[in-house]
């Protein structure tokens, strides 16, 4: 039994030696701010800024930062991962690329996970526990996003932000 046990945890040394060398997808950790970021055309006040700093843009915008045990595989993997889904759901870094009426949706489900304490994901704040969002910050956001959705519906026919019922 113990000889097993030892072939056992070699091979398990062995597995993750090899898996280091898995190729990683280039950081996602631009620091420009985009043209087409959130913030070239609306407003974001400090507040607001800071919480999608601390609990959005690792996963939702272009400017990802990499804690040291992301160059750990098979960490970076699974970084990697929720990096590409949480971009191609929303990044803020080309929000303005988006068509007006996929912004206006966008921004409905922002404040609708926001307040189902759907994102971030626990995943995450497990580890970042300043990105679990208290009852003022997630107001703060949420108020936020429906602010942009108001000043959106006076400067928007709205049958080009809501698709008509048939
Ligand atoms: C750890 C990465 C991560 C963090 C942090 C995170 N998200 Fe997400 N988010 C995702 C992933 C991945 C998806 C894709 C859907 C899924 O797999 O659940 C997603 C989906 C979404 C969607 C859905 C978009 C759509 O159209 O369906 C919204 C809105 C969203 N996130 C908002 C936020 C907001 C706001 C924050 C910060 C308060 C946040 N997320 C923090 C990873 C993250």
């Amino acid at each position: 039994m113990r000889v097993f046990l030892k072939r056992f945890l070699i091979l398990l040394l062995v597995l993750f030696i090899l898996i280091q060398f898995y190729p990683r997808a280039e950081k996602n950790s631009s620091s420009a701010i985009s043209s087409a970021d959130i913030s070239a055309k609306y407003n974001v006040p400090a507040e607001v800024k800071n919480i999608l700093a601390v609990a959005c843009n690792d996963c939702h915008s272009n400017n990802t930062n990499y804690p040291w045990y992301s160059n750990i595989q098979p960490v970076r993997l699974w970084l990697d991962d929720h990096i590409e889904d949480g971009k191609t759901d929303l990044n803020f870094s080309s929000f303005l690329s988006y068509p007006p009426r996929k912004q206006y949706h966008k921004l409905d489900e922002i404040i609708e996970l926001v307040e189902k304490d759907e994102m971030p994901l626990a995943s995450y704040t497990i580890i970042h526990r300043d990105a679990k969002l208290s009852a003022s910050q997630k107001k703060a956001l949420t108020d936020w996003a429906q602010g942009i959705r108001t000043q959106m519906e006076s400067s928007y026919p709205i049958d080009s932000l809501v698709r008509k019922k048939k």
